[in-house]
């Protein structure tokens, strides 16, 4: 009896503890109107310039939805969190946006360790997750919530190996960053097809990121007598490999894929990063009006030149905003339906067809680095 009346007695408590509740629960769609689209992104850390990038192009996007009316007659809210570039805080901020924010759907992430951090956990919630930029294969095997609007390793691999063998190239060495699902996949794939193509993987060597000092992998390498280089990892390492390698008289071409992509690699690399090449998604030198267009768009809003990041994060809430008004709905099996469904969308970085591993198949381009600058040198298809 006892009990009983104390539990009564704590009732009201607890009634009041949920109402408490109540400002978060006004996130939700039906709420407070508008759509919440949930974004994760490397806005600080090491990683920052990717994140900074996507959540530029992604929230110029959401922008511009909004500015014509929004979907489905409702605006866009882009709700933002900032994983820091660090191991165990994505699966942290998108657990966050998943319950606190009660997002529809999430846009994220550029580095692939994160992505996979993610993609099990909208998996199982039900949420639809868009990467626009992780490469790495098992990303979108998380699920059949998961797509991205990218190319994947194993093609950015073969397009690498490939115009290395272009270049006569034939004795390569491949320096990997072991703590990144992206470079460990990217050299596995290179290695794989320069192989099997009349090509020899020369040294095969790793660092970690954040590692500053790669004289020893290096003089190893230099010990093979490659011709060319492969530095699978992103750009925080890149420049300092290049600068290394000419220190130690290593005066090969480095290759690298799209993890390059950022001011820091030539601010970095400086000299020794010159006539170096790298895979990516997009080039502004690109003379396609869709990229035209939004290079002129881009730079008017941020006063700077978007990268691929951008670009990819742009085209990532475009799709998202397409398939929301295709579903006529924002519930998780219907959103996912129509974002599969997606075809030849006129995005950015090309037009989008969405295959059955939920995957863009599209062109890469391969670019230079020339004084101080990315220079388109060619695309090369699927
Ligand atoms: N593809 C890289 C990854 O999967 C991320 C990246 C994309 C970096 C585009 C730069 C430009 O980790």
């Amino acid at each position: 009896m006892k009990r009983l009346r104390i539990l009564a007695l704590m009732l009201p408590l607890l009634a009041l503890s949920a109402c408490k509740k109540a400002p978060s629960d006004s996130a939700d769609a039906s709420a407070s109107g508008d759509i919440p689209i949930g974004e994760f992104a490397s806005l600080t850390g090491a990683t920052a310039s990717f994140g900074q990038s996507s959540h530029k192009g992604t929230q110029m996007a959401v922008d511009e939805i909004n500015a014509g009316g929004g979907v489905l007659g409702r605006k866009l809210r882009l709700v933002t969190e900032d994983d820091q570039s660090k191991p165990g805080e994505a699966a942290i901020v998108v657990r966050k946006l998943i319950s606190r924010d009660k997002i529809v759907a999430l846009l994220g992430e550029v580095a692939s360790s994160r992505s996979l951090e993610a993609a099990p956990i909208c998996q199982q919630a039900g949420i639809p997750m868009i990467s626009p930029a992780s490469t790495n294969p098992k990303v979108t095997e998380a699920g059949d919530m998961i797509f991205r609007v990218c190319f994947i390793d194993p093609f950015q691999g073969t397009v690498l190996s490939k115009f290395a063998l272009s270049k006569g190239w034939k004795r390569v060495a491949v320096l990997t960053d072991v703590k990144q699902d992206y470079s460990v996949g990217l050299s596995q794939f290179f290695k794989a097809h320069i192989a099997a193509n009349g090509g020899q993987v020369v040294s095969e060597q790793s660092y970690s990121s954040g590692d500053k000092d790669f004289k020893a992998q290096l003089t190893a390498i230099k010990g093979t007598d490659p011709e060319a280089i492969l530095a699978s990892g992103y750009y925080t390492e890149a420049g300092l490999i290049a600068s290394q390698a000419r220190e130690l008289e290593l005066n090969v071409p480095l290759l690298g894929g799209d993890g390059w992509d950022a001011p820091a690699l030539v601010e970095v690399g400086g000299k020794a990063i010159e006539g170096s090449f790298f895979s990516n998604h997009f080039s502004d030198e690109d003379a396609a009006p869709s990229i035209q267009a939004f290079l002129k768009k881009f730079e008017a809003k941020y006063g700077q030149k978007p990268d691929a990041m951008a670009a990819l994060g742009y085209d990532s809430a475009m799709i998202l905003a397409d398939a929301i008004k295709r579903a006529g709905a924002t519930d998780g099996l219907k959103l996912k339906e129509a974002i599969a469904a997606t075809k030849n969308f006129p995005a950015v970085t090309g037009n989008i067809t969405l295959n059955a591993q939920r995957n863009a198949d599209k062109p890469a381009v391969m670019l230079v680095v020339k004084e101080g600058k990315f220079r388109y040198v060619e695309t090369v298809s699927p």
